[in-house]
C-alpha cells in the first residue's frame, strides 16, 4: 500500500494522543474462491471523518459487513473501543455504539416517518417493573423518543412528513431518513454505505451539510463509503482507497486526489463502467 500520510502522520497514525476508536487488523474474508477483503488494516481516530472510496466490486460493502459483524472474518481482528468484536453478534455490536446504514435505505413504508425513527431507539424501559410503573416508564420512553425523532427530522428538513407513511418519501428523502434513523441510536461510530447514491444533487448537498454539522459536534466518528472521490473531498479528514479487496492508498483527501495509483485504478474502472 502506498502511504500518503507521512507528511501528517500525527493526525493519521493514531499512535500519539489520538484515541483509535476502531482498529482493523489484517482482516480477510473469503466466500468459496472469492476474496472480497484481503489483509486489510487501518485505525480510525475518534471524532474523525474517513471516507472509503473505490470502484464497484472493490470490497467496500464487504468491509462494512465485517466491521458490523454481519459477516465473520476468515482471518484478522477488529478492535472497537479496545474490545475485540470480530466474533460478536451484530446486534451486540450495535448496542456498543457501532451503527451502520445499508446501500439501499431500509425504511419501513407502512410506519410513519416519525415511527421509523422511534423504532431505532435502543432500550427496553420498564422491563423490570410491573403494572402502572411499567406503563409509565414506557410512556415516558416513547415521549422522549418522539421528541428526539422530531429533532432529527428538523435537522434533515423532513418535519412536515413526520406523521405521513414513510412509503411516500422519494429515494433521496429516504436516505435522509435512513441517516436520521442511524443517529437515533446515538452511535459513537457510524458506518454509512453510499448515502449519496441515487440521491438528487440538491439532497446530496443537504446530506453533506447535515454531515458537516454533525462532524463539527465532535461527538461521533464517521466512516463513509462512496464511489466518487470528489463528492467526499471536502467533508473527509482522510480517504482510504480500496480496489480488488485491498487498500491501495490511504491519506489526506488532497494527496489522494493527485495520486497516480488512485487515478489509474479509478479511470480504469470508470472506463469499464461506461462501456
Ligand atoms: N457473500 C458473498 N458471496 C460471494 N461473493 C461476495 C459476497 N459478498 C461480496 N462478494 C463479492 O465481493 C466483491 C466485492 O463486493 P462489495 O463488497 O459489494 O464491493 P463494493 O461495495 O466495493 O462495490 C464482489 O465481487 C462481490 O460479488
Ligand atoms: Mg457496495
Amino acid at each position: 500500500m502506498e502511504n500518503l500520510a507521512s507528511a501528517s502522520s500525527t493526525s493519521l497514525d493514531n499512535s500519539s494522543s489520538d484515541f483509535a476508536i476502531l482498529d482493523v487488523r489484517n482482516i480477510s474474508v473469503s466466500f468459496g474462491g472469492v476474496r472480497p477483503v484481503q489483509d486489510v488494516s487501518f485505525k480510525i481516530s475518534e471524532n474523525s471523518f474517513t471516507s472509503v472510496i473505490g470502484p464497484n466490486g472493490a470490497g467496500k460493502t464487504s468491509l462494512f459487513n465485517l466491521i458490523s459483524g454481519m459477516n465473520k472474518v476468515s482471518a484478522g481482528e477488529i478492535i472497537f473501543r479496545q474490545q475485540a468484536i470480530q466474533a460478536i453478534h451484530p446486534h451486540k455490536i450495535a448496542q456498543k455504539g457501532l451503527i451502520r446504514t445499508f446501500q439501499g435505505a431500509k425504511i419501513i413504508k407502512r410506519l410513519t416517518v416519525a415511527e421509523n425513527l422511534m423504532m431505532a431507539v435502543q432500550g427496553n424501559p420498564g422491563d423490570n417493573l410491573s403494572g402502572f410503573l411499567r406503563i409509565r416508564a414506557r410512556r415516558d420512553f416513547e415521549a422522549q423518543a418522539r421528541a428526539e425523532a422530531m429533532r432529527r427530522l428538523d435537522q434533515v428538513g423532513l418535519t412536515k412528513f413526520a406523521d405521513e407513511y414513510a412509503g411516500i418519501l422519494s429515494g433521496g428523502q429516504r436516505k435522509l431518513l435512513d441517516l436520521s434513523r442511524a443517529l437515533m441510536a446515538k452511535p459513537s461510530l457510524l458506518l454509512l454505505d453510499e448515502p449519496f447514491a441515487g440521491v438528487n444533487p440538491t439532497l446530496v448537498e443537504k446530506l453533506i451539510m447535515v454531515l458537516g454539522e454533525l462532524r463539527k459536534e465532535k461527538s461521533m466518528t464517521f466512516l463513509l463509503i462512496e464511489h466518487d472521490l470528489e463528492t467526499v473531498m471536502n467533508i473527509s479528514d482522510r480517504v482510504i482507497v480500496m480496489a480488488d479487496g485491498k487498500i491501495i492508498a490511504d491519506g489526506l483527501p488532497g494527496a489522494i486526489y493527485e495520486n497516480e495509483v488512485v487515478i489509474d485504478a479509478y479511470l480504469g474502472s470508470r472506463r469499464k463502467e461506461i462501456k
